[in-house]
């Protein structure tokens, strides 16, 4: 099997469009009675013009939460795909099941088709489903026990909600995917912390009631050590973030309006979801809570 023949089904229109987040430009192909999943990286940020500057400017004012600052935002497509393989391969390695690359190039990857689903739409609405969270936060730990003994900061998932946990219906698991995006080479702890913030503040985009994100909040805080627990929380109640914080916001929505730049109120409502005092609070809240 060669690339030029998945991208030239592709192209020819016979392959089937997966439909995905801002990032997705993915494909199942189907190749000799074989299926695959292709993933093309385009350059980032795939905007063009004003909404390209609206982008960097977003994502100047979300650098620097706590949450999300461990992020390379720079990398090229290049880099990401690199990132990509080289974390799926050292999940293989350790033993944490992944899914299967058949091959990849500069800016693209292919992976073995899977039957299963994301778990991108699993809890919303008003029903709690505790199960399902629980699967993804079974996976979530194993994935950060074997980081933690390696210590090795390219084994963590960088994005991991919900979306991005996988459930493979013919292994019956859950697997962790899409791992590209490039973390900053820090401290292992101080990035495993951020990502585990990222984590909680992800609980609250979840398209469900506020109880139930509650429940999700608590259920995964119970999955950490109270020492992990103590970390998160000084991070998260460190003055610095929250002062730095409010005003990037204020910033955002000042250079919004004076710009007249149409993505003012989803930049507005991603950051007060990202770290909106209500959000902190709940976090911090459950943190400090004794057992
Ligand atoms: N190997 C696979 N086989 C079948 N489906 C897959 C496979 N890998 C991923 N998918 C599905 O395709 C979707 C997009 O995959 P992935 O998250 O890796 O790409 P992405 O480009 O980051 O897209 P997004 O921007 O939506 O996150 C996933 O939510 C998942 O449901
Ligand atoms: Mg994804």
């Amino acid at each position: 099997m060669r690339l030029e023949d998945i991208e030239q089904e592709i192209k020819s229109g016979n392959a089937f469009k997966v439909e995905g987040g801002r990032g997705g430009n993915s494909h199942i192909v189907n190749l000799n009675g074989k299926k695959y999943f292709h993933k093309y990286r385009s350059e980032y940020p795939p905007f063009k013009g004003l909404s390209k500057i609206e982008f960097a400017l977003f994502n100047y004012c979300k650098y620097h939460l706590p949450s999300t600052v461990y992020l390379n935002n720079g990398a090229t497509a290049e880099e990401r795909i690199k990132k990509e393989v080289s974390t799926i391969k050292l999940w293989n390695l350790h033993g944490i099941p992944s899914p299967k690359i058949v091959l990849h190039s500069k800016n693209s990857i292919v992976y073995e088709f899977m039957e299963g689903f994301s778990f991108g739409n699993s809890f919303n609405g008003e029903k709690l489903n505790e199960e399902d969270f629980g699967r993804i936060l079974d996976c979530y730990s194993n994935l950060r026990r074997v980081a933690k003994e390696k210590k090795d900061i390219e084994l963590l998932h960088p994005d991991p909600y919900a979306d991005n946990f996988f459930y493979n219906e013919s292994k019956e698991i859950v697997i962790p995917i899409d791992p590209g995006n490039v973390v900053k080479k820090k401290d292992f702890e101080e990035i495993d912390t951020r990502i585990n913030l990222f984590f909680l503040c992800k609980i609250f985009h979840l398209k469900t009631t506020q109880e139930n994100k509650l429940h999700y909040l608590k259920q995964t805080a119970d999955r950490f050590t109270k020492k992990e627990k103590e970390i998160m929380h000084a991070l998260n109640t460190n003055p610095w973030f929250k002062r730095n914080y409010l005003e990037l916001q204020n910033k955002w929505a000042r250079i919004a309006d004076y710009a007249g730049l149409k993505n003012r109120n989803w930049g507005v409502e991603r950051l007060r979801i990202y770290y909106s005092a209500e959000v902190r609070e709940s976090i911090q809240k459950e943190l400090i809570r004794k057992k």
